[in-house]
Order: structure tokens, then sequence, then C-alpha cells
């Protein structure tokens, strides 16, 4: 869980009368993203934000589905705000996010104190819900709980923010979706469900919400998508009036945005979330080869190591066609590092697959590994057809297994960095001892050294002298050496 508490230092305190909004934020980066979105459109309508909850005239929770833990959390959290409300009936009380999307109006069944529910492609009319949520409680003909609520869950909308309406909440590091849903099918996932159909922005306007970002202070731009590499491929062909790229069929690609992005004065690091194997192309390498701020980091899971199980995924590769994009992408930045989610217990994982699992991520060197025990999300296809018979205790061994895996992998891929001078972006200070400082390196991976804070925002040379499986330490280098 993460509350968000990102503020743009430049900003102007706000009017103690303000109304005052809490935002309560779980899931992935998109759903930060989305978040700050929703605080910068409150902010540009006079809101002020507060990190104390019961101080909040408005309390959204920006929520996620991917695994029952997640969304049993937020109801929890729900439920202790039942007597906030009772005490302060005023208090308005929204969900927004992957829960919101998938559960509905049900969600006003287990926590009745809710007034509004809006999906993954509503929540940027959150500020006008909350004005009419407020006007229906000034009405007497509405003026019962339940004629207040209002549900907002249509999925076929684009998500759009006029930026001008909006003050920038994240600082100097921003999160900029370029595309949103999914149009894969995994046969775990609840994301296609919760997220709908791909939608990618035009180029242009990725470009312009990136400048105006970096006009506003941000550094580092993370790239956000469910499958930020099949960014494009739901653009109309050129041949069909749409823009021209270097992506499949002429369309724009993942490459483009990046070569544009390069091009942005102020911006340092570029980085990207997630991508997937099957749209791995050769025009996405060449373009983080030819980007120097693009991390020589790519977060591309492949979830199991086992043909059979990835077959009973359907995700739509085998070990060998892993094997194959990643030969070529190796080929074209050689000092790429790696990072990948895995699955265990996925039905019908056998000892025998789950043992090909570890070698594939042993034998790919993930430097980042996360690891989730397969849980049956309700509607997905594993859930309603495949029978969820790996034992809970098989599915704990196994994660505690190739988390094990993991650490050994990532020591020796960090190790190898020792000995070495390498470039890091110097992100913050230490909260554990000021004279430290937090950065990463061009491959995305942390590095913690000696320095001035001033040295924050900057690109500095850091010979590694130590390394685990979680990080670096170093020394400042001269520049020249
Ligand atoms: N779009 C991303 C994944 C988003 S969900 C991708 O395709 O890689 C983040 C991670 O949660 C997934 O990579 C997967 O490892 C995990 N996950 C998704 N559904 C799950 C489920 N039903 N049980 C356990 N883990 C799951
Ligand atoms: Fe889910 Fe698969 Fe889509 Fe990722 S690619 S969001 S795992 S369906
Ligand atoms: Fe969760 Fe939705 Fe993100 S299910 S992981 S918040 S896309």
């Amino acid at each position: 869980m993460t509350t968000t508490r990102f503020q743009s230092a430049a900003e102007p305190e706000q009017a103690s009368g303000a109304p005052k909004l809490h935002i309560v934020t779980f899931g992935c980066q998109m759903n930060k993203y989305d978040s700050l979105l929703v605080e910068g459109k409150f902010k540009g309508q006079g809101y002020a934000t507060t990190d104390v909850m019961a101080d909040a005239d408005v309390i959204l929770f920006n929520t996620c589905s991917v695994r029952d833990h997640a969304e049993e959390r937020t109801f929890s959290w729900l439920g202790e705000l039942k007597h906030a409300k009772q005490a302060k009936p005023e208090l308005v009380i929204g969900v927004m996010g992957c829960m919101a999307q998938r559960v509905g109006e049900e969600i006003f069944s287990r926590a009745g104190h809710v007034d509004i529910v809006a999906g993954t492609r509503k929540f940027q009319h959150m500020t006008a819900l909350v004005d009419e949520v407020r006007e229906r409680r000034a009405d007497p003909e509405t003026w019962r709980a339940r004629d207040q609520r209002l549900t907002a869950t249509g999925i076929e909308e684009d998500v759009e923010f006029e930026r001008g309406a909006m003050n920038y909440t994240g600082g100097q590091h921003a999160y900029l979706a370029v595309m949103r849903g999914c149009d894969l099918n995994c046969t775990y996932c609840i994301v296609p469900t919760t997220r709908g159909r791909v939608r990618s922005k035009p180029i242009d306007e990725i470009v312009a919400e990136a400048q105006w970002m970096v006009s506003q202070g941000a550094k580092v731009i993370t790239l956000l998508g469910q499958t930020v590499n099949s960014y494009g491929e739901d653009f109309p062909k050129p041949e069909d009036g749409g823009a021209t790229g270097s992506g499949r069929q002429g369309r724009p690609s993942l490459g483009d945005v990046l070569r544009r992005l390069q091009t942005i004065d102020g911006l340092e690091r570029i980085r990207m979330i997630t991508m997937h194997p099957a749209y791995l192309t050769q025009d996405l390498a060449e373009a983080v080869r030819d980007c120097s701020k693009v991390d020589r980091f790519l977060p591309i899971p492949a979830q199991a190591g086992s043909d059979d199980v990835l077959r009973a995924m359907k995700r739509g590769y085998t070990t060998d066609l892993y094997r194959k994009r990643l030969a070529m992408l190796r080929e074209i930045v050689p000092d790429v590092e790696l990072g990948s989610d895995w699955i265990v217990g996925f039905p019908g994982e056998t000892d025998a697959d789950f043992e090909a699992t570890l070698a594939f991520a042993e034998e790919v060197g993930f430097v980042v590994n996360y690891v989730f025990k397969y849980d049956p999300r309700p509607t997905t296809h594993a859930a309603d057809e495949l029978s969820d018979d790996v034992p809970t205790a098989v599915k704990k061994d196994r994660n505690k297994r190739l988390l094990k895996k993991a650490e050994e992998i990532a020591t020796l891929r960090l190790g190898r960095y020792v000995g070495q001078t390498v470039d890091v972006f110097v992100e913050e200070r230490s909260d554990k001892n000021p004279e430290i400082l937090h950065g990463r390196s061009v491959h995305g991976l942390p590095v913690s050294f000696a320095g001035d804070e001033r040295l924050i925002g900057t690109t500095i040379p850091v010979a590694i002298q130590q390394a685990s499986a979680y990080g670096m330490h170093g020394v400042v280098a001269a520049a020249n050496a």
C-alpha cells in the first residue's frame, strides 16, 4: 500500500479554508499515476491535499484486483471508515481503479458508506462526481444515502485529462501512461477485464505531456502501460489514414516514442513498465541502444520457465521463443539487464515444471524478480476451467525457493559491477543516513554512495566497491577517471 505524498516543491501553500483531499493508492504504477492525475485535477479546482485521513473532506481509494488479498485490504480500509462517516456525514468517500471496475455497485453492499464508484476509464470525472454527490445531498429529493450514490464504470471511453485544468504533482519522478488496457488474455489475469482494450496515446500528446512534466521539474519519466511495448498496435494503419512510424505495418511504435523523448532538454532518464515478450521487436531494441536517456533495464516478465505451464497460461510464447527474442535484444544492447514476474503454483504445475522455472530464471539471469503465488481470480479462464490443484504449502515452498534463487542470481549479476565505474542518476538522500545518497545506474540498479545532496538530480560516475542482491555501494569517481 502506498498513500500519495508526492508534491511539487514549487507548489504554493493552499488557503487554509480549502477543502482537503486524501488518496490511498494500492496496486501498480498505473494506479499511482492515475492518483496523481486525480490529485492534480482536484488541486486545479482549489483543493488542498492532506496526509491525515481524519482531516480530509474527500477520501479516495485507488484500488487493485490482481490478487484477492489486494481487494480484501481495500475492504478492510473501507470498513474502518464507517465510523468516520457517521461522525462526519459531509465526508465524501470514492473508490476508483481496478476493483471499482471489477466489483462495481456491489461495493455499496459491502461498504454502504461509500458514495462513488468510478472505474478505470471514468475516474477522470471524479471531481464532477464529488460535486454531484454534494448537490444531491443538498437536494431534498435525493437526501437519502442511497440516492446519493454514484457509479461510473463504462469502459469504452478513453481517459483524457485537460492539462490546463491541472496542477502537476509528480515532483522529480513522473509517470506517464503511453497506453492503457491489454488485448492479451493470459488465463490467470483479471487485468484485461479491469482495464479494457488497448488504447495508445498519440505520440504528439505523449511528447507534450512529457514536456509539461519536465517544465514542472520532472527529470525521470517512467512510461507506463499494461503491455507498454504493444504501444501503437491499436492505431489505424497508415494506408487507412493513421500516422506513420517505425512500428509493425508502418505504425508509430514505442521506439518512436523513445526517440522523440530523448530530444527533450532537461529530461534525464526514461524508464518503462511493463513489457510482454511477444511484442519485443528489433525496432524497440535499436531505440534502447540509440537513446542514451533510456535505462538499460527492461522488465519482460517470463511468468514461468516450463512450456507446458506457459501454454496453460496462454502467454503466447515458448521458452525458446523467449530465448530468441532475448538473443536479438542482447545482440543489439549487450549490457541490458532484465526483470521478470513469476507465478508459482499455477494449476497443473509439477515439480519438474517448477525446476524448469528455476533453471530458466538462472539461464536468462534476471536481476530483478517478483514472485507471486497463483491466486484464482473470478471470471478468468484459469479460475473457471482449471483446478487450483497445487496445495498452499507447495505454493509457499516454491515461492521461497524461487526468491532464494532470484537472490543468488542478483548477487552474481550485481557482483559483476564491482571494480567498474558506472553512471548513476542521483535520486534522493538516504532516510537512515543523511550523508548517503541513493541513485540508479543506467542499468536501473540501485546504487548508494556518500555525497552532497546538491548532486540530486544529476548523473555522476560512481566506482562500485560492493554489491549485494539488492544494490551496489561505491564512491564518487573523478569525472575523467
Ligand atoms: N501486464 C503485466 C502484468 C500485470 S499484473 C504483464 O503482462 O506482465 C502483475 C503481475 O501479477 C503479473 O506479471 C503476474 O506475475 C501477477 N499476477 C497476475 N495475475 C495473477 C494471479 N491470478 N495470481 C497470481 N499472480 C498474478
Ligand atoms: Fe494480464 Fe497477460 Fe495482459 Fe499482462 S499481458 S496484463 S498478465 S493478460
Ligand atoms: Fe492491480 Fe489493476 Fe494495476 S489489477 S496491478 S491496479 S492494472
